[in-house]
């Protein structure tokens, strides 16, 4: 564990690489326990790269980061799995399980750490409700909309009250309503102590919240504001 344990996240000058091309370039920031976060920046501009670093789903070519008092530039292959237990993620390349439906889904978050079924169960309908699709518990993915399938992530990566939650434009395919119903989600869930960074384009989400917000242009770091 890190020294200072009221520190959730750590970049200290982290550089990524991708073919010679630099998608992140000395990057230096820190994120408090309880804290909720945004990254903006244009498209390109490393914001999905940053998340992917935290997650320990890319390495940095250089510079340092702990995540939750995680060395991530020394984790070992068979640590990452612990690393992730504490993590919920609404990434676009981790979409649901076609061949489970909307309730298990939700409930393999629960189920990896062990959860009992009977505490699984009320989380899960809890959660699905939360998003408005409780009564699409028994789907499966195809039969969702778009905009359903991305709420059940939410569901799936919020169900578990993750010590930190890792969100790349979340808000992307849904109405303006549903929009506001995710970020009283995850306000909520900010409330109880998880914390949150939100990767978006949408000035809407942060605007006005008083909250941190990292601001990116090609691999740079331009500004630590507020919204
Ligand atoms: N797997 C990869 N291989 C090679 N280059 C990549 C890869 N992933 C991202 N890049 C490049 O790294 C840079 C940063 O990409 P990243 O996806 O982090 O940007 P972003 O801010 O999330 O953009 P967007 O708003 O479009 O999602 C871009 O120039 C992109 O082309
Ligand atoms: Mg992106």
């Amino acid at each position: 564990m890190t020294v200072d344990s009221s520190i959730m996240i750590s970049f200290s000058t982290a550089s990524k690489e991708y073919d010679n091309q630099t998608a992140l370039r000395d990057i230096t920031f820190m994120v408090e326990k309880g804290e909720m976060v945004f990254i903006t920046g244009p498209s390109g501009s490393g914001k999905t790269t940053l998340l992917k670093l935290i997650y320990s789903a890319e390495r940095p070519d250089s510079g340092h980061i702990s995540v939750a008092g995680w060395d991530i530039n020394n984790l070992k292959e068979s640590t990452i799995p612990l690393l992730r237990r504490h993590i919920g993620v609404v990434f676009q390349d981790f979409r649901l399980l076609a061949n489970r439906n909307i309730f298990d889904n939700v409930a393999m978050a629960l189920r990896i750490r062990g959860a009992a079924e009977r505490e699984i169960k009320t989380k899960v309908y809890e959660s699905l409700k939360s998003v408005g699709l409780r009564h699409k518990s028994d789907s499966y993915p195809r039969n969702l909309s778009g905009g359903e399938q991305q709420r059940v992530v939410i569901a799936r990566a919020t169900v578990a009250e993750p010590n930190l939650l890792l969100a790349d434009e979340p808000t992307g395919n849904l109405d303006a309503d549903t929009a506001e119903g995710v970020m009283r989600i995850f306000k909520n869930i900010n409330a109880k102590g998880t914390t949150i960074m939100i990767a978006t384009h949408n000035k809407e989400l942060y605007r006005n919240t008083g909250k941190k917000v990292i601001r990116l242009d090609s691999g740079n770091l331009v500004d630590v504001g507020k919204g």
